[in-house]
């Protein structure tokens, strides 16, 4: 049974937000972004950790390192003190796209664009803990994210390019330190 919480605090793309007694303890972090925040960037659609249309990053320390968080297995009441980044704050129109959302566009790796926020935020927590991966180790993050429509290969051809040994030409992996 849902109970009322005492004040939570903590980040959303380095705004701070208070949730207060209003809202119920079990609702789930991708419901808070989306209904309270307005934040619809984040998708849903197993709610049981298995498609990771829901993954944002998070870090419990200011400033990161970030790691990958399936927020439909989040209650926001497990969020006091977080610090979390959603594909809003990570890139967008108004501040300029992220270079993993410019590669994953430019390799056609979106499909029908339903997954690529997952996508993209899955390869963000996955760079921040691996900061020098090899084309490998990107294939083999891909493990933990399953949902796609067409196909893996172009997400592949868009994220291993941030690898330490992909082709010279093709290396963006210094992009990711700027
Ligand atoms: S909605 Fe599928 S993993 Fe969260």
């Amino acid at each position: 049974m849902s109970t009322a919480m005492d004040v939570l605090k903590f980040k959303v793309n380095g705004k701070e937000h208070t949730v207060g007694s209003n809202v119920s303890s079990d609702v789930m972090l991708v419901d808070y972004l989306r209904n309270y925040l307005n934040l619809r960037g984040t998708k849903y659609m197993c709610r049981e950790g298995g498609c990771g249309a829901c993954i944002v990053t998070a870090s419990k320390t200011a400033g990161g390192p970030f790691v990958s968080v399936n927020s439909c297995l989040v209650s926001v009441g497990s969020c006091h003190g977080w610090e979390i980044k959603t594909i809003e704050g990570l890139g967008n129109r108004k501040d300029g796209y992220h270079p993993l959302q410019k590669s994953l566009a430019e390799n056609n790796g979106t499909q029908c664009g339903y997954c690529s926020s997952g996508w993209i935020m899955a390869m963000h927590g996955f760079m921040e803990s691996k900061k020098e991966a090899t084309m490998m180790e990107v294939q083999n993050a891909f493990g933990s994210k399953p949902l796609r429509c067409t196909g893996y290969r172009p997400i592949l051809e868009a994220f291993k390019k941030f690898a330490k040994d992909a082709p010279k030409e093709d290396r963006l992996m210094s992009l990711l330190r700027t």
